[in-house]
């Protein structure tokens, strides 16, 4: 990796990939998503400590959607340790849509593949330890205040109802899972905690801060703190790599090669190992779910600082 200061050059390569939104569309199964600008398009790298550049409108806040996955995964392996965890969810990337129930059926015995698909992060949701939706929405986002010395970060209502009201695919993902004994508890609450989660609302600073914990093996680099264990934070990238980008992970890997999560509102999360929390907000996507100026701008940046872990 190039000791690089692209402090210049953010801004021209934020304008040369929002040219690409034209090619992907918001997404509207959730409404209240449907409602976004698809033009826009603001990035934000942070490199520890005070250390972060931004370019375009990067005071704007916008839900994590799958990004939150990455969180939940986390919160679950504090709570249970890896074998629990994976004995209800598997490891293995899919070339399945990220809401797909195909491989549900198909696998005997029922176990979605993996956490970042919704069969896989619903299953994980649902081993968070709390005693009500609250208290287990209050340790998802005490994990995010930690991680980015943020405690105004919450959820958005009208978001996290949009999609709990529309939610019927999620749903029946649900149901199936409860017939087949990998989530026992009542699917209406699980929905309610899962939207909730889903519509935690950041900026791209925090987002970047995010990435950047996981990046630096979970510490925080502001207040020193180690708030995710070295070895969750070591799964959680490996599950970046090959299934963060759903089935455009291998590809994105060969194009891009940084750790990244995204989401449907259009955000994406890199982790770049030892170097760079980055956040990115650019709300058109592809057919696939992923933000389509947002991994031109990260195949760009990748490319001219030479950031590819490969
Ligand atoms: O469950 C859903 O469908 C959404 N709340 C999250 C899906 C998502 O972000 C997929 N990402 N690209």
């Amino acid at each position: 990796m190039e000791d690089f200061s692209f402090n210049e050059d953010l801004n021209e390569m934020v304008l040369e990939a929002k040219k690409y939104s034209k090619y992907g569309s918001v997404a509207d199964y959730i409404p209240a998503l449907g409602e976004a600008n698809p033009e826009t398009l603001s990035i934000a790298i942070y490199r520890g400590k005070g250390d972060c550049i931004a370019a375009g409108g990067i005071y704007e806040k916008f839900t994590l959607q799958s990004i939150s996955k990455v969180i939940t995964l986390a919160v679950a392996l504090m709570d249970h340790g890896e074998d629990y965890v994976f004995s209800k969810v598997g490891m293995e990337p899919t070339g399945d849509p990220f809401n797909s129930i195909a491989k549900l059926e198909t696998n005997i015995p029922s176990k979605p593949l993996n956490p970042m698909i919704n069969a896989g992060a619903l299953a994980v949701t649902n081993m968070i330890i709390g005693q009500s939706i609250d208290e287990k929405l209050g340790r998802i986002l005490g994990l995010i205040h930690e991680m980015t010395s943020n405690s105004e970060i919450t959820f958005c209502e009208r978001v996290a109802k949009s999609e709990l009201d529309t939610a019927f695919l999620n749903r029946s993902l649900c149901y199936f899972m409860k017939q087949h004994g990998v989530i026992q508890s009542s699917v209406e609450d699980l929905l309610d905690l899962y939207t909730k989660q889903c519509a935690i609302q950041v900026d791209c600073t925090d987002l970047a801060k995010l990435g950047y914990v996981i990046a630096n093996e979970g510490r925080n680099p502001e207040t020193g703190r180690q708030v995710i264990p070295l070895h969750i934070t070591r799964i959680i990238k490996t599950f970046m790599v090959t299934c963060g980008m759903y089935n455009s992970s291998g590809e994105f890997a060969i194009r891009v090669g940084i750790p990244a999560k995204s989401g449907v509102s259009g955000a994406i999360m890199g982790s770049l190992p030892h170097g760079l929390g980055i956040g990115i907000y650019g709300p058109a996507l592809d057919d696939r779910g992923n933000s389509v100026a947002g991994m031109k701008l990260l195949e760009s940046l990748s490319s001219r600082y030479n950031l590819s872990i490969f």
